[in-house]
């Protein structure tokens, strides 16, 4: 089988990415990570990615004088290492609209909020002073706004009483690992089709809207 060479953008501990690992690492799964790129040195998920035999790149994005060529050595990087579709793993930086036309549908993010609901930083936060019952995670595709763009997969969890920012991302985070790898394999299988805001999957019997998967 061939599979989908896929690069995997982090900023930090990288559990999410460690979900991709674990996930491809089963024969039939339809992806595999060919690069691990950080903006940020040493981080965590770095040794994550080595230590499961993945090539890895470190860009610094404030050795560049701009986002533009600080993009441009990540595309540089993806290209060379062949990646057809892009992950991006808690990458902290925005990236802009020529970085993503690159990569057309071709580009995931996980966000920990039931989209569109809060976007942006501090989601967990947001979600607590809201008062929401339910919080969660989406995988959607990106494209050139925040946290926007169809949505593939998303899953809820209840708020508790007394959770903290820390409880809820925690409770969020386990949802991520079960939804992105799920996602990744639809889009890297090809049963992902965009029909302007939505994401339809093909060759399936459910609709990504119907996708919640609440804690079992
Ligand atoms: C995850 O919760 C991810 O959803 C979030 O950062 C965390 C990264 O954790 N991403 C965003 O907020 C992006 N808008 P990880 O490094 O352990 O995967």
């Amino acid at each position: 089988m061939d599979r989908v060479k896929v690069g995997v953008l982090i900023s930090g501990r990288g559990s999410n990415l460690q979900a991709l690992i674990d996930a491809a690492a089963a024969p039939d799964y339809p992806a595999e990570i060919a690069l691990v790129i950080s903006n940020i040195p040493e981080v965590y998920g770095l040794e994550r990615a080595r230590a499961a035999g993945i090539e890895t790149a470190t860009l610094p994005h404030n050795n560049y004088p701009d986002r533009a060529t600080f993009e441009q050595a990540l595309a540089h990087a993806l290209r060379e290492a062949g990646c057809e579709i892009v992950c991006l793993a808690g990458f902290m930086r925005v990236l802009g609209g020529a970085f993503v036309a690159q990569w057309p549908n071709r580009m995931l993010n996980v966000h920990p909020s039931l989209l569109p609901s809060f976007k942006g930083l501090h989601t967990q936060r947001k979600a607590l002073e809201a008062g929401v019952t339910l919080a969660g995670c989406s995988v959607h595709i990106v494209t050139p706004d925040l946290d926007d763009g169809p949505i593939l997969a998303q899953a809820a969890v209840p708020v508790l009483p007394g959770d903290t920012e820390d409880s809820l991302s925690a409770r969020i985070l386990e949802q991520e690992h079960r939804i992105y790898p799920a996602a990744l394999a639809w889009l890297a299988s090809g049963q992902v089709r965009i029909e302007g805001r939505r994401a339809i999957l093909d060759n399936a019997d459910r609709q990504p809207e119907a996708l919640v998967m609440p804690p079992v």
